[in-house]
């Protein structure tokens, strides 16, 4: 039988991407096979052979933590007390900027603070940005946001009319979900955005954001489609729950649901104009 031919550079990048392995965490690529302390064959014996399509992928290079050398409740601490301070949007942005009290900044490529009207009547929140969201620094512009468009569109509204943000501005790497602690320490500035737009409905996407923002536990099969309010400190603002569109990518079959809850959100918006 003749051996396959080691597979190509491009081959092995289709397969990372596959796989889900689509940013790179360190500067330096790291040779693990020459760590000491891994029993491997000596590279010319494996030089040949066939890379398997199920071969265990190399343990991710960890990215510097900031948050180890901030501790979570100093980091959760001077983020609240640096989202308190914000007079305006502007200054939250340039806060968040600055901010280094979350590790995920640093494996991020752009800040992913918002996209819409911020003089909008109804604010999204979605959980994180994905890939598409770190390389443009907006929300919602890969598939789910395509949409998420549809979506606010399907209530007479778009992007000049909605105001858009996620509980996390910056991407986690490979999209894993953001640990409790990364999502404490970014709440105080999602908080303040809230306070700061001041819509009159605000739409969690998804379980994670209804959970930070809606203070509850239960599922979005649950939450979808109540009113809740959520209470800015200084004025308490109609919020409903509803599925987030990449969900709804996955399960098309809840379509249906959510256009019951964008049609409550019409009509509460009518209400109030
Ligand atoms: N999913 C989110 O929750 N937010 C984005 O911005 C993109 C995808």
């Amino acid at each position: 039988m003749t051996p396959e031919p080691p597979p190509t550079v491009q081959q092995l990048l289709a397969f990372y991407l596959e796989a889900g392995v689509d940013c790179a965490l360190g500067n330096e690529p790291v040779n693990r096979l020459a760590d000491p302390d891994l029993a491997v064959e000596p590279r010319a014996a494996v030089a040949h052979q066939p890379i398997a399509r199920t071969a265990p992928l190399p343990p991710p290079v960890t990215p510097p933590r900031a948050d180890a050398a901030v501790a979570p409740d100093v980091a959760i601490n001077s983020a609240r007390e640096a989202a308190r301070t914000a007079p305006t949007l502007e200054a939250l942005r340039q806060l968040l900027e600055n901010f280094e009290g979350c590790a995920l900044r640093y494996t991020a490529t752009k800040l992913v603070f918002s996209d819409g009207n911020p003089q909008a009547r109804v604010m999204f929140v979605g959980e994180a940005p994905g890939r598409d969201e770190d390389i443009e620094g907006l929300p919602f512009v890969g598939r789910s946001g395509k949409l998420l468009d549809r979506m606010i569109a399907a209530i007479g509204l778009d992007r000049s009319k909605a105001y858009i943000a996620n509980v996390i501005p910056w991407r986690p790497p490979g999209n894993r979900t953001p640990t409790p602690q990364e999502t404490q320490i970014c709440l105080p500035f999602i908080q303040r955005q809230i306070e700061l737009v001041n819509p009159d409905v605000l739409v969690t996407l998804g379980n994670p954001s209804t959970q930070a923002l809606l203070q509850t536990r239960e599922g979005i099969m649950r939450t979808r489609g109540k009113w809740l309010d959520y209470d800015t400190g200084t004025r308490t603002i109609r919020a409903i729950a509803t599925f987030h569109p990449a969900y709804l990518l996955r399960s098309p079959s809840y379509k249906r649901m959510s256009w019951q809850d964008l049609r409550a959100i019409a009509k509460a918006l009518a209400e109030t104009s």
